[in-house]
C-alpha cells in the first residue's frame, strides 16, 4: 500500500539519520517509570477481565496475551519479532467435593482424569510419598494425603497402587491447593484443598467416619500456543543476552504479579532499550504455558538443540539468561538467584555468580538489602540451567511466610505470605507492590545494560557442562522438562526442605 511505504520509507531515512548512542545502565535507568509498568498491567488485567478472568495457557486471555505483545514488540520496529507455535496437552476440569454433608471448595490437579468417587475419607500416614504410607482402610475409598516432600503425581499413583478411587491433597500452608500432575498418567481422579479444610475435616476423621464423595469433570484436548521471541536488529547474534518471564497465568486468576510483573518489566525494558546501540544482541523470551510444568521454555530449548542433547552451537551463543518470574509481590523481598550457590548449595552453571554479584551490587549500591533465592527449578530458567547456560534472576516471593529477619529487612509483614494472592483471584494490578516492581525493572535494566557491552567475567557456555543439572532431578526429589508442576517457588530454606515441593 502506497500510504504505508511512504510511512515505512520516511521512517527508514529518520532511522538512519538518527543519532543512538551505545546503552548505559543510567540512561536505561532512566526511562523506566512506575506508570509504565502499571500501565502495562492494566492491559493485562484488561485482557483478564475480558476473558474470564485468567490468561491461563489455552484460553482466550492467554491467546490475547500474546496478541498484545506481538504487536507492541512489532511496533517498536527495532526488534526481530516472531511467535515460536507448539502444541501441548491441555487439561482443565470442574470438581464437587462434599464431605460429611458439606461441600468444600477443592482445586483440580492438572491432567487429573475425570471420575466420580464415593466412600470413606481416609486419613494416610506421613506425607503418602511410597504405598505403605497408605493403610489398608483406603482400598475402595477416598485418600487424604498431606502436601509435602514429594509430588501430587506421585502421591496420586501410591494412592492408585493402595486401591484408592480419589486422591485428595490437602496443603500444609495457609491458601487453597491446586497443581499440576505433569502429564497424564495412570492417576485416580486427583484434587487439592487448603490447609484449613484438611484440619476441619482432619479433625472430622478422627472424631469418627467421614462419608465423602468427588466428582471430577475434567476435558483434556491438544491446544496449540505460542512462546514470542524479539532480537535486536543490531549486535553481536553470536553472543547474546536473553531474557524472559512467562506470559500465562493459572486458571484462578489474571497473573498480575505471576508473571505479569515479569512480562511488564522486561517489554518495558525492550520498549526503553529502542533508544540505543548494544554490542551484543538482546532476546527478549515470553513463554507460554509454564503453569503448566515450564512447558514453553523446554520447548524452545529442544528446538533451538535439535533435542536436548542435540545441536550445541544456538545454544551456546546464549551467553546469558536471566529470569523474571513474579517482581512485585505485595510482602516482597528482594530475592537474587543464588548463582554462586554460597547461600543454598546449589550453583548455577559457571558465570551464574558473576550474574548475582552484579544483581547484588545493583541493590547495595542503591542502599537496598537482598537475599539469595533458590534455584528451585520451579520456573523457566530450569531449561537454561539444564542446558548449561549462566544464568540468573530476581524473584519476590510467593506463598511462604515473611520471616521476622525480612520483615526487618525489607518491612512488611512476618507471619504473612510474600506473596497471599499467589495463584489466586487477588493476583490482581491492585495488589503489585509499587517500590519493589520499580526498583526490580530498573535492576533489569541494570544488567540488560551491562551485558549488552560485555560479557566480561562470564564464561562462554562449555558444552561438556550440559545436562550437568541433570542431577537436580535426585536433588529435589524427582523432575522432568514435563514431569513438574508449576512453580511452588521458595527463596530460602535447605535444598529439598518440603515446601519447596508438591
Ligand atoms: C486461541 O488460539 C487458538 C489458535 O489460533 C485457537 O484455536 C483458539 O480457538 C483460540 N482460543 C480462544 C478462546 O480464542
Ligand atoms: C495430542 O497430540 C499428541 C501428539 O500428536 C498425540 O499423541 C495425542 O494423542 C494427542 N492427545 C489428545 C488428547 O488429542
Ligand atoms: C546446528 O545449528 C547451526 C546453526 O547455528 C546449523 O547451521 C546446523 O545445521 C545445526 N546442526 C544440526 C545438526 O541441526
Ligand atoms: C553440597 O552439594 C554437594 C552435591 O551437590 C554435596 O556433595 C556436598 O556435600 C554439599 N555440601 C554441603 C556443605 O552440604
Ligand atoms: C569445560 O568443562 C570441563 C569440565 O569441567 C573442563 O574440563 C574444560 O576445561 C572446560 N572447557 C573450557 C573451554 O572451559
Ligand atoms: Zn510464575
Amino acid at each position: 500500500m502506497k500510504t504505508a511505504s511512504i510511512v515505512a520509507a520516511a521512517g527508514f531515512v529518520t532511522c538512519a539519520l538518527c543519532y543512538k548512542p551505545l546503552v548505559s545502565s543510567k540512561k536505561l535507568q532512566n526511562l523506566v517509570t512506575l506508570e509504565d509498568l502499571l500501565a502495562g498491567s492494566q492491559d493485562l488485567q484488561d485482557i483478564a477481565d475480558a476473558n474470564g478472568g485468567n490468561r491461563a495457557f489455552g484460553g482466550g486471555g492467554h491467546n490475547a496475551t500474546v496478541d498484545y505483545l506481538v504487536k507492541t514488540l512489532e511496533e517498536l520496529d527495532y526488534y526481530d519479532v516472531s511467535t515460536q507455535q507448539f502444541v501441548e496437552l491441555f487439561s482443565a476440569a470442574t470438581v464437587d467435593f462434599t464431605a460429611a454433608g458439606t461441600e468444600y471448595s477443592a482445586g483440580y490437579m492438572t491432567y487429573s482424569p475425570s471420575g466420580q468417587a464415593s466412600g470413606s475419607l481416609i486419613q494416610v500416614n506421613n506425607l503418602g510419598c511410597i504405598v505403605a504410607d497408605f493403610p489398608a482402610a483406603v482400598s475402595g475409598n477416598i485418600a487424604f494425603i498431606s502436601r509435602g516432600e514429594c509430588t501430587f503425581a506421585q502421591k496420586a499413583l501410591a494412592a492408585k497402587s493402595a486401591g484408592a478411587l480419589a486422591a485428595i491433597v490437602y496443603n500444609n500452608v495457609p491458601g487453597t491447593l491446586s497443581g499440576t500432575l505433569g502429564g497424564v498418567g495412570d492417576y485416580p481422579p486427583t484434587v487439592g484443598v487448603s490447609k484449613e479444610i484438611g484440619d476441619t475435616l482432619l479433625a472430622a476423621i478422627a472424631a469418627g467416619t467421614v462419608a465423602a464423595t468427588l466428582d471430577v469433570n475434567a476435558i483434556q484436548e491438544n491446544r496449540t500456543t505460542w512462546n514470542v521471541i524479539a532480537e535486536t536488529k543490531g549486535g553481536d547474534h553470536s553472543n547474546v543476552l536473553a531474557l524472559g518471564g512467562h506470559t500465562d497465568s493459572v486458571f484462578a486468576g489474571p497473573g498480575i504479579n505471576d508473571d505479569g510483573s515479569g512480562t511488564i518489566g522486561i517489554l518495558t525494558i525492550a520498549k526503553a532499550l529502542t533508544k540505543f546501540k548494544v554490542k551484543n544482541a538482546v532476546r527478549f523470551l515470553f513463554w507460554s504455558a509454564e503453569e503448566f510444568g515450564k512447558l514453553g521454555s523446554f520447548h524452545y530449548l529442544r528446538t533451538l538443540n535439535g533435542t536436548i542433547s542435540g545441536n550445541a552451537s544456538e545454544v551456546a551463543k546464549i551467553r546469558a539468561y536471566l529470569n523474571f518470574d513474579m517482581i512485585a509481590s505485595p510482602n516482597y523481598v528482594l530475592g537474587i538467584y543464588d548463582g554462586d550457590g554460597s547461600a543454598f548449595n546449589f550453583s548455577g552453571p559457571p558465570g551464574s555468580g558473576t550474574i548475582e554479584k552484579d544483581f547484588e551490587l545493583f541493590y547495595e549500591s542503591k542502599g537496598f538489602p537482598h537475599v539469595p533465592a533458590l534455584f528451585t527449578m520451579r520456573s523457566d530458567y530450569a531449561a537454561f540451567l539444564e542446558n548449561g547456560i549462566p544464568s540468573g534472576g530476581l524473584f519476590t516471593g510467593a506463598e511462604v511466610l515473611k520471616t521476622e529477619e525480612e520483615a526487618e529487612l525489607f518491612g512488611g509483614e512476618a507471619g504473612v505470605a510474600l506473596d497471599e494472592n499467589y495463584h489466586q483471584p487477588g493476583d490482581t494490578v491492585d495488589n503489585l507492590n509499587h517500590e519493589a516492581f520499580l526498583l526490580n525493572t530498573q535492576s533489569i535494566a541494570n544488567s540488560v545494560a551491562k551485558y549488552a557491552l560485555s560479557f566480561e567475567g562470564i564464561p562462554a557456555v562449555n558444552s561438556t557442562l550440559r545436562k550437568r543439572h541433570a542431577h537436580v532431578q535426585r536433588h529435589f526429589g524427582h523432575l522432568s522438562a514435563r514431569g513438574d508442576y508449576g512453580h511452588s517457588h521458595v527463596h530460602h530454606g535447605p535444598c529439598g526442605e518440603s515446601a519447596v515441593v508438591a
